[in-house]
């Protein structure tokens, strides 16, 4: 990480816009705070990709979120796309118009820098933009070599850093939407816990889906009021996850919930809204800053004369 931060703040000062690549399911935790960090200054498209697999009216409304915002542009995509490089050229060049081959005038070449986290589907969108031919590749002064310099087209080079960008995660709610859509190492996390709070979220914003794939309660409605362990219970009943003496074998139904979602066998679900996300990181700042009072006032007892 260390060694890929290093390269990318290297690398800035050439650097005319940058990309990054986030899951349309769950765009604010798929997030990496350290390109946000390294690249806040420089005028940004953010690429909700994996969109076949999120909520179109969410990936609406999360692209005026970021469309609002200072010079910034977002374009929905997925790997279905057979020709991305349209939408992300004219995102791009809108957010630097100087630069580029526009007029066939070849001296001021479009710098674009891509990051992400892992699995957010950089590699492919990648390959898609290059096709079948290798992707060209060279030195560029003041660009090490863990920088990769792809040449698009003539006067299009995207810098793609091999390095990996884990996401931080800070926030509770992310930890468990990252770890749902397989954006975290298996070891990080417990199938169950993810289930439960899969199964929590969908329950409330997306009732319907658990009773089309599950064929659990009858009706939409009933299913905000049944517990997430009794959801979790009847997916392992329905899809014969069972155990000796006809118990469900949890572990086994939280993978059915995990792997349904990441297949899209749920259909298109987005894990967080614009407002939800805002709110969770609220939460944890007003949480951060009462901690940081309480340790402030414990120190200051401690240090009051003792009568
Ligand atoms: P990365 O470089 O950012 O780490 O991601 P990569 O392109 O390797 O993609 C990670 C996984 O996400 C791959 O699936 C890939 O096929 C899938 N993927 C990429 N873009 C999209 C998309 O727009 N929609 C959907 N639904 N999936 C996408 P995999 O199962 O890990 O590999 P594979 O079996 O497809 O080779």
């Amino acid at each position: 990480m260390h060694s890929t931060r290093k390269a990318i703040a290297e690398c800035m000062p050439e650097i005319d816009v940058t990309i990054e690549m986030l899951d349309a399911r769950l765009p604010g935790s798929s997030a990496n705070p350290m390109l946000k960090a390294l690249t806040g200054h420089k005028p940004a498209l953010k690429i909700l990709n994996k969109a076949d697999l999120a909520d179109p009216l969410q990936t609406e409304a999360w692209l005026a979120h970021y469309r609002s915002l200072a010079q910034t542009q977002a374009i929905a995509l997925d790997a279905g796309e057979r020709a991305p490089m349209g939408p992300i050229k004219r995102a791009v060049q809108a957010l630097a118009p100087h630069r580029g081959s526009l007029g066939g005038t070849l001296s001021k070449p479009l710098r674009v820098l891509i990051g992400g986290i892992p699995n957010v589907g950089k590699s492919t969108l990648i390959n898609t933009l290059t096709g079948k031919r290798a992707a060209k590749t060279g030195d560029e002064a003041g660009v090490t070599r863990l920088i990769q310099r792809i040449v698009l087209e003539d006067g299009f080079y995207l810098f793609d850093s091999p390095g990996v960008l884990w996401p931080k995660i800070e926030l509770e709610q992310s930890g468990y939407n990252l770890a749902a859509t397989g954006a975290i190492g298996k070891n990080a996390y417990e199938d169950i816990d993810v289930a439960l709070q899969t199964l929590a979220y969908l329950k409330t914003h997306y009732p319907a889906t658990l009773v089309v794939r599950y064929r659990i309660g009858v009706l939409a409605k009933e299913i905000p009021q049944t517990s997430d362990e009794d959801l979790l219970d009847a997916v392992g009943r329905k899809r014969a996850a069972l155990r000796a003496g006809n118990r469900v074998d949890v572990q086994k139904a939280a993978e059915i919930v995990i792997h349904d979602l990441r297949s899209g066998a749920l259909g298109r679900v987005t894990l967080e809204t614009v407002p939800e996300y805002a709110s969770w990181q609220q939460t944890a700042l007003a949480t951060a800053e009462l901690a940081e009072k309480v340790k402030l006032a414990r120190k200051a007892t401690k240090r009051s004369p003792k009568c």
